[in-house]
């Protein structure tokens, strides 16, 4: 569906009408996807990051933090564990850590791939040129996880430090299009400064980049950041934007993600009612779980991955959908 800036406005800012959204959502979900919810193994690689985001605990300025980082063979026992649970796709998500060199990356990659060659590998590590996202594609790499954060500039400048810019953010959203990566982007509802017309210009972005995957969750404060006291995005307006993306983006692939389910104890599955279709349990070593702690309080920091695994297929179909165990691409 298409609308227009003032529609847009209405839906985003008037929880009033909200319920016509929410069921129109789920229609629209359930003529594409029907009750599939698809599952992703989440294996956090790194804390350590170059950036300094102001919103982000795991910022480089955050010294009250130990820093971790999984071996290879670390990660390839995630793998092993995730492929016995029914995971079949792998997200190797970390901070921007200089360790991870496209070398290391571009072997990790294609070991995972080599066993497990009927999975999808999904790489979410920031920033990086041309050349190392080709290589890391050539190795064996399917999609690609960079949420733009917001889309105007000075927003963005607010949100970062100098060394960062939403036109370089920008531009690797398009290598990574270019070269043929699966691309998924986004933001977080509720991040400081945001209104309701920088949210529009975060969805007129998504339509113009057209990614397949776009992920959205509450903005929730990290006590060690600057932005530590501000509060925590909204529930419903998280759902609204969920809703809007889905009769927007009706083929995409949109995860209820963890910030959602933190936020509120039955968040995620509110997410799975309202147009997602994807969820992303943790897959990384328990021992290493609370250090990944991008905001405060993130669940499911305790659990092994088999008790996420369990909890999750509960849920989902208390919610009324189910989880499948294929790979998931999005259906065009
Ligand atoms: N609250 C919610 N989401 C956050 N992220 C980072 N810090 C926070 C926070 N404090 C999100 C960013 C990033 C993704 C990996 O996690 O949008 O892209
Ligand atoms: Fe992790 Fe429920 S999904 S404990």
């Amino acid at each position: 569906m298409n609308f227009s800036d003032n529609e847009l406005k209405i839906l985003i800012d008037r929880s009033d009408c909200e319920q016509l959204l929410f069921q129109k959502a789920d229609k629209v979900r359930r003529q594409h996807y029907g009750t599939d919810v698809y599952i992703r193994g989440l294996i956090e690689l790194s804390n350590y990051c170059k950036n300094n985001c102001y919103y982000c605990g795991i910022r480089c300025g955050n010294k009250e933090i130990d820093r971790y980082r999984l071996s290879k063979e670390e990660i390839m026992s995630c793998c092993e564990q995730g492929y016995g649970l029914g995971f079949r796709t792998f997200v190797l998500q970390g901070g921007e850590d200089v360790y991870f060199s496209d070398k290391i990356i571009c072997d990790i990659v294609s070991s995972i791939k080599k066993i497990y060659s009927d999975c999808a590998i999904t790489l979410s590590l920031g920033e990086k040129t041309y050349s190392s996202y080709k290589a890391i594609f050539d190795a064996g790499a399917d999609r690609y996880l960079l949420r733009h954060e917001t889309a105007n500039p000075a927003h963005y400048r607010q949100l970062h430090p100098d060394s960062l810019s939403i036109e370089n953010r920008k531009e690797c959203l398009w290598n990574l299009k270019k070269i043929g990566y699966q691309v998924g982007s986004g933001f977080m509802v509720g991040s400081p400064f945001q209104t309701t017309e920088l949210i529009i210009e975060d969805l007129r972005f998504l339509q113009e980049l057209q990614p397949d995957m776009i992920g959205i969750g509450p903005f929730i404060p990290h006590k060690n950041t600057p932005f530590g006291q501000h509060s925590s995005g909204n529930l419903n307006l998280s759902l609204r934007l969920i809703a809007i993306l889905r009769l927007m983006f009706p083929h995409a692939l949109i995860p209820a993600t963890t910030a959602l389910g933190t936020i509120t104890q039955n968040g995620r599955e509110l997410g799975l009612t309202v147009g997602a279709n994807v969820v992303m349990p943790n897959l990384s070593p328990v021992k290493f779980r609370k250090q990944y702690e991008l905001y405060d309080n993130k669940i499911c920091t305790g659990e092994e991955a088999a008790e996420c695994r369990k909890c999750l297929e509960k849920r989902v179909k208390a919610a009324g959908y189910n989880i499948v165990t294929h790979i998931g691409h999005v259906k065009k």
